[in-house]
């Protein structure tokens, strides 16, 4: 199906499942442990063996040589291979950095050697007894030192846009700030690590795997392993959470296969945590410079956003800028990104890239010029507002509801109670609030899906979708039950296996609106094949209470299966929307916070998130994407960084020890609200995505928040103690 009209009247309209608060259909077997995640499966007549990896220890170089005779030696041992043993290997197109083969180091804890052995204990026994023997090489870990080597990147990642002239505008404007913001490096720390089990038979391979992107692993492991794709056989039916980390192939599934080949059985291969910071992805550090100038009203005539960031060579930018090119208004604009080459491990997407850190720079900038222009920030972000692309002034939005979500939060906050900085205290505690809007675009990829009807009137839904913890199952249930005027226990769904229909998958927030696009999209098709086998005319069937009717005519769904059943197969294509209306998802963020007057320590007290995001699915489901974000933004305020050493190259805290993430204990009250919307442009289903525009923002409210509290402003994250404790106020 081609979409590049406006969605009208269809059925998804009538919102007798969708759009319902509907329970996870997934969530009785996750809750009694028999969902099946990647290292589970089990076959009872299968033997496995486990394989554990050996990470490189230096962060950049050449291996001279490894002595693996020890290992080899070593009890329940099965084989080792090492990078060396396989050559190099092509790397696939999704990764900057290579997984496995070869003798070159590209950076710290790089996959060098899987150890398999009867059991996990021994394996990991004697993975401890490789030796290798490193040509260390200097490499650049310093994102500060390199930023005076940081170069353009290529023209295809939009590094630069210009509006108007920004320099003048600047120059002349009454009221002006100029500062630079910090955000560290972030891990995943996904709950469950990344994991395979690799299983060959004769050439061809079965790996069941933890992935958010089947279609892609899937290329890019043929690719690495020299396989054909079809002898490739993934699943990924289950996903303890990936953030961005599991959008490309990992190590872990290059090491099972080498594993199984040379063990000659099934191997299963999990990351062990202190591995995953280094040898997986992470979000990359930036440094940002924003300036605005506003005239004495609050208008922003000028806003500049350069942001700094580092990669391997090869690498692309965290593009901290995309948001302050739709965001607010202002004639006279200009963004700039730029990369330096650091040998760090990779960096890559991480939840909401790009918008994630350059709104939690923006929303501080925007905070700061408020207070410059003693007005209100829920006011002064109103008053710039835009409904066009201002980059694009001739190019409107297809929705935006940002004035909305900060009137609305504002109000259900109790916004007016607001007082100066440092003026609010409770025991010990200095109470401050913060805002910050939020926004985050929505993006189309195709997506397929097959739908079957079988002759009990129950509907399969196949398609490659995964479900990492978003609740795919449940919202893909919905729509074929929408589609066929079913409820929701006579659809099944079936997820993560390449086999099925290749979907969007779930990265960028699109995976909600646009997998359950291509379902819409299958169900048309089936629902034609069903009128068109019952002789009823497609134009004027309805499909209601499990019977298609059309006329004073209806048959039950199970019966018009017949036999042999009916199917449909379709994939959802999107036109020009996207171009001629730029699509993005919008809401405010409002959070209070306390700061201990003697030691610094910040307690989140309360938090609410109003969103506009077109259609809401599931307001269970998008209500728990949204609370697993704002905890997020919490992580990104108050704890999470990944310690660079400079010196030896590696991220130091690389284990759940030393990376902090909050806890239960740590957000005490999340309110979620969801403006009625639907936006015809984004997909037959009106709907878009709230899973990553929930964490865009809050870590500037809890900055912002921060300040009010205790009028002590801090640019650089993550907002510890120390950043705090020599500015507070003298205690008696
Ligand atoms: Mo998201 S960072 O595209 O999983």
């Amino acid at each position: 199906m081609q979409f590049d009209t406006p969605a009208t009247t269809n059925p998804i309209d009538r919102l007798k499942v969708v759009g319902q608060p509907i329970h996870r259909i997934d969530g009785e077997r996750k809750t009694t442990g028999r969902a099946i995640y990647a290292y589970e499966w089990n076959d009872p007549n299968v033997s496995y063996a486990y394989g554990y990896p050996v990470g490189a220890a230096i962060p950049k170089g050449r291996i001279k040589s490894m002595d693996v005779s020890d290992a080899k030696k070593a009890l329940g041992v099965l084989a080792v291979v090492t990078t060396l043993d396989v050559g190099d290997l092509k790397k696939g197109d999704f990764n900057t950095a290579k997984l496995f083969g070869g003798d070159q180091v590209q950076h710290y804890h790089q996959a060098i050697a899987v150890v398999v052995a009867e059991t996990f204990e021994q394996a990991r026994a004697a993975a401890a007894l490789v030796r290798v023997d490193y040509a260390e090489e200097k490499g650049a870990f310093d994102l500060e030192k390199a930023m005076d080597t940081a170069a353009k990147p290529e023209e295809s990642q939009e590094p630069d846009t210009a509006v108007g002239d920004f320099d003048a505008a600047f120059t002349s404007a009454p009221v002006t700030l100029d500062e630079t913001y910090t955000t560290p490096d972030q891990s995943h720390c996904m709950m469950e690590p990344h994991a395979s089990i690799a299983a060959w038979n004769g050439d061809e391979l079965t790996v069941w795997t933890s992935s958010q992107m089947i279609d892609w692993w899937r290329s890019d492991l043929a690719t690495t392993l020299g396989i054909d794709k079809e002898k490739l056989h993934l699943m990924s039916p289950f996903i303890g959470g990936g953030f961005g980390g599991k959008l490309f192939l990992r190590a872990d599934a290059v090491l099972a296969a080498f594993g199984a080949k040379a063990a000659g059985r099934p191997v299963k291969v999990a990351l062990p945590r202190p591995l995953m910071p280094n040898n997986t992805t992470h979000r990359p550090a930036t440094i940002q410079r924003i300036r605005i100038g506003a005239d004495r009203d609050g208008r922003i005539t000028a806003i500049a956003h350069q942001s700094w960031s580092g990669d391997l060579p090869g690498g692309g930018p965290e593009t901290a800028v995309n948001q302050t090119r739709l965001l607010y208004a202002g004639v006279n604009r200009m963004t700039a990104m730029r990369l330096a080459a650091l040998d760090l491990p990779e960096g890559n997407a991480m939840r909401a890239p790009g918008e994630a850190p350059g709104l939690m720079a923006l929303e501080i900038a925007i905070d700061e010029m408020a207070e410059k222009l003693a007005m209100d920030p829920v006011q002064f972000r109103i008053l710039n507002d835009t409904q066009v692309d201002p980059e694009n002034p001739e190019r409107p939005f297809s929705q935006r509801n940002l004035i909305g979500c900060l009137e609305l939060g504002a109000e259900r906050f109790g916004w007016n109670q607001r007082r100066g900085p440092g003026s609010r205290r409770d025991g010990n505690w200095l109470i401050g609030v913060g805002v910050a809007a939020a926004f985050r675009n929505n993006l189309l990829v195709p997506s397929g899906a097959r739908v079957r009807l079988d002759r009990e009137g129950i509907v399969t839904v196949e398609t490659d979708m995964t479900d990492i913890g978003t609740g795919s199952y449940t919202i893909i249930a919905q729509t074929a039950a929408e589609m066929l005027g079913l409820p929701i226990d006579k659809v099944a769904v079936r997820l993560g296996d390449s086999r099925f229909p290749v979907s969007a998958g779930s990265g960028g927030q699109f995976g909600g609106n646009c997998s359950t696009a291509g379902v819409y999209a299958a169900c048309v098709k089936l629902r034609e094949a069903i009128a068109q086998k019952l002789g009823f005319n497609s134009e004027d069937v309805v499909f209601e209470n499990g019977q298609v009717r059309s006329g004073n005519r209806a048959v039950p769904l199970a019966e018009a299966a017949g036999s042999d059943g009916l199917a449909g197969e379709d994939t959802i294509q999107w036109g020009d929307l996207s171009k001629t209306h730029q699509q993005s998802t919008f809401g405010a963020h409002f959070v209070e916070v306390g700061v201990d007057v003697a030691t610094g320590e910040t307690r989140i007290r309360r938090m609410l998130a109003v969103c506009a995001a077109g259609r809401i699915l599931n307001p269970i489901t998008a209500r728990s994407q949204v609370i697993g974000a704002m905890t997020m933004g919490v992580g990104g305020a108050l704890y999470e960084e990944l310690a660079v050493d400079t010196r030896s190259g590696f991220f130091v805290n690389h284990d759940l020890a030393g990376y902090e993430v909050p806890v239960h204990a740590d957000i005490p009250h999340q309110e979620v609200i969801f403006m009625n919307e639907t936006d015809p442009m984004s997909s037959p289903m009106k709907a878009k995505g709230v899973g990553e525009l929930g964490l865009c923002g809050v870590s500037a409210a809890i900055a912002n928040a921060i300040y009010n509290a205790t009028g002590i402003r801090v640019r650089h994250y993550p907002i510890t103690l120390d950043k705090l404790i020599g500015g507070l106020p003298d205690v008696a």
